[in-house]
């Protein structure tokens, strides 16, 4: 253990690290360098979508960097093509940006608002964000990101953000009435590094209305939430509306980096040559793990399966905290997951991983469960019977 602790003398200090270094996984299990198993409730924070090691995952990507791995978007990219036309089916939008990561998905959102609100002449655009939002580290996703924590020490900030409540219409409607300067609205479908927090479902038709009303981009961060975690290939389908700009990136390559922004008619053409750019965005390696994710997805029913065992992990949290005043709400959908207790509890990611099971503490006192979306019926009831008594005896102390 001394060993791990002690394991990154050279690496930026940007991480209070778990003392855990990981070997190899299989599936939701993975094992660390000491030969101790845990399983794997947080699935690289929402990334491994179809687990570790899958069998179909992986000859596919060993197959892809014997051929290619990177050409440069100098040059067409056939699979960037082939994994477009399926994001735009899925989504029933119609083009997509690629780049490496969610701050990049949402940076180039950002840009595509401003040069949406430009395009119309507006020269200083503003975009209505959210308390509690978590959009990413870069200058311009940490302003749009509410956590003044993570902004502290890194100001000026960008400008051109106007914050609101979620959930309550008639705040955003206050904020925004006579701003003629607004080009969009920018938010999560369920917001996580927040808490799990979903925007309700009758609220995101308003969005969707308002949006329409005024002339604004419905843009939706789904880097999180979408990718089948809900149930649904992106979770704003639950309200069965459409966005104009959506963010995807963690559980859309498996683990291999990729970001895309996917935009319907209104944001579609907004970019030219010349507006953005990317030199690894798009690139063979990473478009074959977008396109085998959505195939492995597909032939494996993995959003039913996301549906059908989130429901039961949900219900089995329901029922174990029932009438304990210690659990305020359990919350999410599908595979994403958050028990919000009422007081702080970070000290339970390593109570719980000595008991064998990854998780997350996420806005102090969230515990948050993403686990990949092959998560079966009975690993779950594993999560619930290691998770349940570990919050009960933290909850009586
Ligand atoms: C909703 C959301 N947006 C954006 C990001 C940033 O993604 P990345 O860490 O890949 O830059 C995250 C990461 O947690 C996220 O949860």
């Amino acid at each position: 253990m001394a060993l791990i602790e002690a394991a990154s003398p050279h690496v930026m200090n940007t991480y209070g690290r778990v003392p855990i270094a990981l070997s190899h996984g299989q599936g939701v299990r993975v094992w660390d360098v000491n030969g101790k198993r845990y399983l794997d409730g947080l699935g690289g924070i929402a990334v491994n979508t179809v687990g570790h090691n899958h069998p179909k995952l992986v000859p596919a990507l060993q197959d892809q960097v014997a051929k290619l791995i990177h050409t440069s978007n100098y040059y067409h990219v056939p699979l960037q093509e082939q994994l477009a036309a399926k994001l735009v089916a899925l989504s029933g939008m119609t083009n997509v940006f690629y780049c490496n990561s969610g701050l990049e998905a949402n940076e180039a959102a950002i840009k595509l608002a401003r040069k949406f609100g430009h395009d119309k002449g507006i020269e200083r655009p503003q975009i209505v964000v959210f308390d509690n939002a978590f959009h990413g580290r870069s200058l311009a996703t940490l302003s749009a990101t509410a956590n003044t924590k993570h902004q502290k020490g890194f100001g000026p900030l960008v400008e051109g953000f106007v914050r609101v409540p979620l959930n309550d219409i008639a705040s955003l409607e206050q904020a925004t009435a006579n701003n003629p300067d607004i080009v969009a609205v920018f938010f999560e479908a369920i917001q996580g590094e927040g808490g799990v927090n979903p925007a309700r479902i009758e609220y995101m038709r308003e969005l969707r209305a308002l949006c329409d009303r005024r002339d604004w981009l419905m843009m939706i961060d789904e880097v999180q939430c979408g990718m089948g975690r809900t149930g649904k290939w992106f979770a704003h389908q639950w309200a069965g509306i459409v966005p104009d700009v959506m963010p995807l990136a963690k559980g859309l390559g498996s683990g291999v980096p990729i970001g895309a922004v996917i935009a319907g008619p209104k944001a579609a053409n907004i970019f030219q040559p010349g507006n953005h750019g990317t030199t690894f965005g798009g690139n063979p390696l990473a478009m074959r793990a977008g396109v085998e994710t959505i195939r492995i997805m597909e032939e494996d029913g993995l959003l039913q399966n996301a549906e059908r065992v989130g429901a039961h992990l949900k219900t089995a949290f329901e029922k174990a905290f029932a009438g304990n005043p210690g659990v305020k709400e359990v919350r999410g959908q599908g595979l994403m997951l958050g028990i919000e207790l009422a007081k702080p509890c970070g000290v339970l990611v390593q109570r719980a991983a000595d008991a064998g099971l990854l998780l997350s503490v996420t806005a102090d006192s969230v515990v948050r469960m993403v686990p990949a979306l092959i998560l079966t019926q009975a690993e779950a009831d594993e999560i619930v019977a290691i998770l349940v008594p570990l919050i009960q005896a933290f909850l009586a102390e």
